[in-house]
């Protein structure tokens, strides 16, 4: 089947994947990308330290290769990640002096989320795991210097930077609906809309097999996407790969209206960053595994 054009069917924007040159450069693994996935993510290639390991020196080589393949294949991107702690150079980790800070980070989201206006950019992940498993904010250099602002000052410049794109908050660990992670996402989010903050969307990474009953996922899901114009699945992988795991996560997308669109965290399991779990849904050799069948036929 073609998963994005069977999940399109039930009136959703698309089924991504996460990609980079090296994976795109396997011609198995980009043919299985074409006729599977309507969405690309950078799993790399657009964080701080590949875009701006230097001061003011931007190096979007591979964040340009990410969005050409999209652009020759018709996908769209969804740009990952403009603030976030980690993969972060040690230049911006180490500022102490705020009017500096806010304006290395509104020059980087600038260049970032400007180069990139115009093309087939459908979201950008403007902020990532910025709150601690108890729902209080992440200690990182932002939180620190410039506190709770810097999540307004993001949004407000990815907007100006991209008035077309949609802007998401990002996180991991969002997957049950009483959990206290969740409950602040939520919480905060309807804060910030309420203030004006242009955030469109929320993103449950969702890399699942952890910690709770999957059963609990699509309740949290839906506690997210209530609070928000749009939410999406952005990062999935399970443990395991269960078929009714995947179903179960991907039906829940399905089943909230204002949920766009799922994004798997990579096509094979040789090149997932938890390869050990096996998590996605192709093996090692990218055969496709029953969890891929099972969604072809549940969709
Ligand atoms: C991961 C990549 O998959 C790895 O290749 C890299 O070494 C570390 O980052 N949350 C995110 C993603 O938002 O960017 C992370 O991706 C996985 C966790």
């Amino acid at each position: 089947c073609s998963l994005d054009a069977a999940f399109k069917a039930h009136g959703k924007k698309y089924i991504g994947v996460a990609a980079d040159q090296g994976t795109l450069s396997n011609a198995v693994n980009a043919q299985i990308i074409k006729d599977n996935f309507g969405q690309v993510t950078p799993e790399n290639s657009m964080k701080w330290d590949a875009t701006e390991a230097v001061e003011g020196q931007f190096t979007l080589a591979g964040a340009d290769a990410l969005v050409k393949f999209a652009e020759d294949n018709t996908k769209l991107v969804r740009g990952h990640t403009t603030v976030w702690h980690s993969q972060l150079p040690t230049w911006v980790s180490s500022i102490t002096d705020k009017t500096k800070l806010q304006e290395v980070m509104v020059a980087h989201i600038k260049k970032l989320v400007g180069t990139y206006t115009g093309k087939n950019v459908y979201a950008w992940d403007v902020v990532n795991e910025i709150f601690q498993e108890d729902g209080s904010f992440r200690s990182s250099v932002f939180y620190n210097v410039l506190g709770e602002d810097f999540v307004a000052l993001a949004f407000s410049t990815a907007r100006a930077a991209n008035p077309a794109a949609k802007l998401y908050i990002n996180d991991y660990n969002l997957d049950s609906p009483s959990y206290a992670k969740t409950k602040a996402m939520a919480a905060n989010v309807k804060k910030w809309v309420a203030a004006g903050v242009p955030i469109d969307g929320i993103g449950s990474q969702s890399h699942l097999g952890g910690s709770w009953p999957i059963a609990d996922f699509p309740a949290a899901l839906k506690s997210l996407c209530d609070v928000v114009s749009e939410c999406a699945i952005t990062e999935l992988d399970i443990k395991g790969a269960a078929a009714a795991d995947y179903k179960t996560a991907v039906m829940a997308c399905v089943d909230v209206e204002n949920c766009v669109g799922v994004t798997v965290w990579g096509v094979g399991d040789a090149d997932s960053w938890r390869k050990s779990e096996n998590p996605l849904l192709f093996d090692g050799k990218y055969m496709a595994k029953d969890a891929y069948n099972e969604l072809c036929s549940a969709l």
